[in-house]
């Protein structure tokens, strides 16, 4: 993967159009890590992310280092490290969850495997409420915690600041030394005192002055493309989204029209209406050559009988890359003169383990080998890949999209397939103490890591003032080998009766997904609950009785960027009119709802 890392467009061209860093984020492999130098990026501090064991010379200069978390175990041989110079420096140095162990355990604390893991919402009593990074914050404050290691001596010279019920040492430090660890998350937005734990190392212990404001990074971007793509032309494969839309104007307003060209390939796997949304787009984007190609046909018989998620995931990307060979092909983009123009944004490199450590949740379609090659040939802009969402968004207001585009919900590159779950054979629902257990896996992220485990069914949706995310956070902490928990919205037969189906991905699920999605799309827009949500994936489950084998599963979830979500609940009457409406399709037997936040599930299933 360490290709992928200084090779990276708009990683390289960045670092030419940014400050020089105050603060080194170390990579040590969490999911989070990017997340945390946005953070301080929020705070109007420029950070950026270096592998963990990046030699101390190259850090001098720094005003701050932070440590990331990652899914490593200390003690494991190989796990991520940093250059124990760093320690005879006088810089400061926040370690976070693995960052506090990996501190700990280098300086000669101890670290130990918890009885059980601590991931969701915890709270964190102070011990000492004068401790630089806790400074005039509550006593009790609410957090995030994701690990299963422990700190259970902190090194000589430190003292615990906080703690929490399962997690003695949850906050350490040495202030004199300006060295501090956390175990807990405070880069995620349920970390309440998050930002302010961030900016009292980041402005106050390390002293950092504000130079950074991505609203204004417009010119450096549009500099940064030109010297990308040089003399050559750019071509697009746009989907319709926020991220690759924003990218296309970008580069059409870098380099004009005649430079640009966006094609739009209909994988059949789309949402209904999406090719018109898209054809709506050219002119909306100034472009007349918006062009798009029908290879339905060719994604079905592709997948055709597949079922594992990784699987779908790399078929439709190859078969992505053939298509985009063959127009590549066709209409001349061969040639050195052209170059690939994408929307990756910096989720998508993290989550497929773009960074050295990171260990891969989800390989995205971006990163497929077709385009790994491409990339490493310098024949790739990504202008967009160091940015977040939400940072996509302000840049796309101000490149003066329409609201209606740059509010769009994301919607993940394989599209409806990955909501279409498959199984390979028949078998029933299995009753336990906590509910039933479906036969069927979908991804998570657990500690850092990926897992693939079983769905738990509660009986009944319960009243809406019971804290069920609450719950389900810690039925799977105690549960083995089930990473994702749903309700029984509405149903027309019992649990007992239902089975999971032998299915695979077909022209008809995927056209009753679309439909079932259809239906939840319009009714959340009328009621504008789609305002109050960052997506509403919504499920097709071969699940049901002989003559209704499906069911829907909703799946609405707040999130800022798609690192970490929370499960919403909806209201009731919407619930029902939706649940209503999907029940009167055909074959749906049950509709669920998902009450699992991320992690430990993933937004979406597969
Ligand atoms: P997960 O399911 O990993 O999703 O929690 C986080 C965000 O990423 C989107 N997603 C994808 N987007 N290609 C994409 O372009 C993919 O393979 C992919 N997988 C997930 C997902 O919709 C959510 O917004």
């Amino acid at each position: 993967m360490s290709a992928v890392w200084p090779s990276n467009a708009a990683g390289t061209v960045a670092a030419r159009s940014v400050p020089d860093p105050q603060i080194a984020v170390l990579d040590a492999g969490g999911q989070y890590c990017h997340l945390i130098a946005r953070k301080v990026r929020e705070l109007g501090v420029y950070a950026e992310v270096l592998p963990s064991e990046t030699p101390t010379e190259r850090l001098r200069g720094k005003k701050g280092v932070i440590i990331s978390g990652g899914p490593s175990s200390v003690y494991e041989p190989g796990s991520p490290t940093v250059d124990p110079a760093l320690f005879s420096e006088p810089v400061p140095v926040l370690g976070i969850c693995y960052g506090l162990q990996l501190m700990a355990h280098l300086l000669g604390g101890t670290v130990e495997r918890g009885q059980k893991g601590e991931y969701g919402l915890a709270f964190l009593e102070l011990r000492d409420p004068t401790d630089p990074l806790f400074r005039d914050l509550p006593v009790r404050q609410q957090i995030w915690m994701s690990h299963r290691d422990t700190v259970t001596k902190p090194p000589a010279g430190f003292r615990v600041v906080a703690s929490t019920p399962a997690c003695e040492v949850a906050a350490m430090s040495a202030p004199e030394r300006k060295w501090f660890g956390v175990q807990f998350h405070p880069e995620v937005a349920h970390t309440i005192y998050g930002r302010e734990i961030l900016s009292h190392f980041v402005l106050e212990v390390c002293g950092c002055h504000r130079d950074w404001d991505p609203r204004r990074r417009l010119p450096f971007l549009e500099e940064s493309i030109r010297r990308t793509v040089g003399a050559r032309n750019v071509f697009f494969f746009t989907s319709g989204g926020v991220d690759s839309s924003v990218a296309f104007a970008l580069c059409l307003k870098t380099l004009g029209p005649d430079r640009v060209r966006g094609i739009f390939v209909d994988t059949g796997l789309m949402r209904e209406g999406e090719t018109d949304f898209v054809r709506a787009l050219g002119p909306v984007l100034q472009t007349g050559v918006l062009e798009i190609v029908d290879a339905r046909q060719r994604f079905l018989s592709a997948l055709a009988g597949v079922r594992d998620p990784e699987q779908k995931r790399r078929i439709i990307g190859e078969e992505f890359v053939r298509i985009q060979q063959e127009i590549i092909e066709s209409h001349g983009f061969l040639d050195e003169e052209w170059i690939l123009g994408q929307g990756t944004i910096y989720p998508d490199t993290i989550e497929s383990g773009g960074t050295e450590k990171a260990s891969v949740i989800k390989t995205h379609h971006n990163r497929v080998p077709g385009i790994q090659r491409l990339i490493e040939a310098g024949r790739v802009v990504e202008p967009l890949a160091s940015f977040y969402k939400d940072e996509v968004r302000q840049l796309g207001r101000e490149l003066g999209l329409p609201e209606a585009l740059v509010e769009r919900h994301p919607f993940p590159g394989p599209g409806l397939a990955i909501r279409c779950l498959c199984a390979a054979s028949e078998a029933a629902l299995e009753r336990c103490d906590e509910g039933w257990l479906l036969p069927l896996r979908s991804v998570g992220v657990q500690g850092d890591s990926r897992t693939y485990a079983r769905v738990l069914v509660l009986d009944q949706y319960p009243a809406p003032e019971a804290n069920l995310q609450a719950a389900a956070t810690e039925l799977i902490n105690r549960l083995h080998g089930v990473n994702r928990i749903v309700a029984v919205a509405a149903k027309s037969a019992p649990l007992e009766a239902m089975r999971v189906f032998a299915s695979a991905l077909s022209e008809e699920r995927v056209e009753l997904l679309r439909r079932a999605d259809a239906i939840v799309r319009a009714l959340t827009a009328a009621s504008g609950f789609d305002r109050q949500v960052w997506q509403f994936p919504v499920i097709l489950i071969p699940v049901g009785v002989p003559g209704r084998p499906e069911s829907v599963v909703l799946r609405p979830v707040h999130s800022v960027d798609g690192m970490t979500a929370q499960s919403v609940n909806m209201p009731t009457e919407l619930l029902d009119e939706i649940a209503r409406e999907l029940l009167a399709l055909d074959p749906v037997c049950a509709i669920f709802y998902d009450l699992t936040h991320k992690p430990p599930a993933t937004i979406e299933w597969e």
